[in-house]
């Protein structure tokens, strides 16, 4: 066999499908996995795309097997793994060999990787879509050297998903540039499922509407603005039935949300940009708090269930809501992306993020067109003061309003919906309140202020004597 033209380590669930994606490609791959028999696992399940795959046992031969300079990609689990295979692999490559971390990992772990690797090219990748993204076109966030991004980009954008014919793979800066958009990415993720959450506890406790009727409202949805992966998949989850109950699959499902940690790192980097992504910080607080099921419950019977019964909300306007809170999440996020490249010294360009996420990503939606053309058209703008999203907002933030008030008075909890609103308020008010802060620091601290008449200064009130 011809020598191959990449190499993978760590056949999981993501690293096989991405093999595979690539050997269909037409790319020669080496393989190499800790576990030996998940390799020969691997070779039955490649079927006619074994004939492209190089399996190998020993690291020195799956090294041996790869054309030079070579480029490796691991999918090992982010952390320790990663360390430990780039400090097994490296007294066997040579200057100029490329190693690409596919993992969910931290950006701040791919800065110091991609500092410490010397003589070998660094790639970062964030990669979108779970299996069957990897497996038939993932969508896909670069951020290293730009020499290892032009080496990587012909396999990688071949193998990408594509939307109207773009490959959706890009190069967003330097170090850790490409896991920090996968993490933002993820924090968008888990606020667009809240929200989705949000919408789906009022259909179901305000509105005592069953799975079915549940599902067939996210099903009409997803063929409007809501259009999207998760719209989609929703309506699906609500759908399905459970083979040993027979009733729906969403009532044996327990309300404790598991999270690998992504979007917890949004919220915190947010804090050390001091960005705010209120949407996003409030899933994860959901997420942390649906994890309390036991004290939940014992507080459910301290002070009573909230009544259900909700008459006096419309679908039409939970959808509205839906759609205000995700133009709303999206713009934290994008203006979240533009402080780390600023702070960073990245230079990513937001409306390819945007483009890079129109398909194989878990946050794929319609109106992700809509933002790619709003950041491109103007740069440096937050996403709502674009006119497609301004009307967005003008045509539902009373639904918005409505949905969260009637959600508040009937104590249905909607954390991600409320976080939007009280984001969009606070934006939007030319004076805040924030005197009154400026005031206090003050006059307990002498922390000084700025006059809004003669924008002096480091200015003291008359506490000050
Ligand atoms: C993706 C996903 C993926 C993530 C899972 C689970 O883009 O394909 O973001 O990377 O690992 O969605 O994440 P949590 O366990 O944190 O929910």
């Amino acid at each position: 066999m011809a020598e191959a033209q990449i190499g993978l380590i760590g056949l999981g669930t993501m690293g096989a499908a991405l093999a595979l994606n690539i050997a269909e490609h037409g790319f020669d791959i080496a393989v190499w996995n800790r576990t030996a028999s998940r390799t020969v696992d691997f070779m039955t399940e490649a079927g006619a795309l074994a004939a492209r795959v190089t399996p190998t046992e020993a690291l020195a031969d799956f090294v041996a097997a790869l054309e030079t300079p070579r480029a490796i990609i691991l999918m090992v689990p982010a952390g320790a793994p990663v360390d430990e295979q780039i400090a097994a692999l490296r007294p066997l490559l040579a200057p100029g060999d490329l190693i690409i971390d596919g993992g969910n990992a931290n950006f701040h772990d791919t800065n110091a990787r991609a500092a410490a690797a010397g003589d070998l090219l660094y790639l970062g990748l964030g990669v979108s879509g779970g299996e069957e993204g990897a497996r038939f076109g993932p969508s896909m966030m670069a951020g290293g050297s730009q020499a290892a991004w032009d080496r990587a980009a012909p396999i990688l954008r071949a193998i990408a998903a594509r939307y109207d014919g773009t490959p959706c793979a890009d190069f967003f800066g330097e170090g850790g540039a490409g896991h920090f958009v996968k993490t933002v990415h993820n924090g968008i993720e888990y606020a667009d499922m809240q929200l989705i959450a949000e919408a789906y506890g009022i259909l179901r406790d305000g509105m005592g509407q069953g799975t079915d009727a549940i599902a067939g409202t996210f099903q009409r949805w997803n063929s409007g603005a809501l259009e999207s992966y998760l719209t989609e998949i929703t309506a699906a989850v609500a759908a399905a039935q459970d083979p040993v109950t027979g009733g729906p699959v969403l009532e044996v499902i327990v309300d404790a949300a598991g999270q690998k940690g992504t979007g917890r790192w949004t919220a915190i980097e947010a804090q050390h940009l001091a960005s705010a992504v209120p949407v996003i910080e409030a899933a994860v607080t959901a997420r942390n708090l649906s994890a309390q099921r036991d004290r939940r419950a014992g507080l459910e019977a301290l002070f009573g269930a909230a009544p259900s019964h909700l008459t006096t909300i419309s679908r039409d306007q939970i959808e509205g809501a839906l759609i205000a809170g995700k133009v709303l999440c999206y713009t934290q996020g994008f203006e979240m992306l533009g402080a780390a490249s600023r702070a960073h010294g990245w230079d990513t360009d937001l409306s390819a993020v945007a483009r890079v996420w129109r398909a194989g990503c878990i946050i794929r939606s319609a109106m992700l067109g809509d933002m790619a053309e709003a950041l491109m058209t103007a740069p440096g703008a937050l996403l709502i003061e674009a006119p497609v999203f301004a009307d967005h907002l003008r045509e539902n933030h009373a639904s918005l309003r409505h949905v969260v008030a009637e959600a508040a008075r009937h104590g249905i909890a909607v954390p991600a919906l409320s976080a939007a609103l009280a984001y969009f308020d606070a934006m939007r008010t030319a004076r805040g309140t924030a005197n009154m802060i400026q005031g206090q620091r003050d006059y307990f601290g002498r922390h000084g202020f700025v006059r809004l008449d003669t924008g002096a200064e480091d200015q003291h009130g008359p506490w000050a004597d």
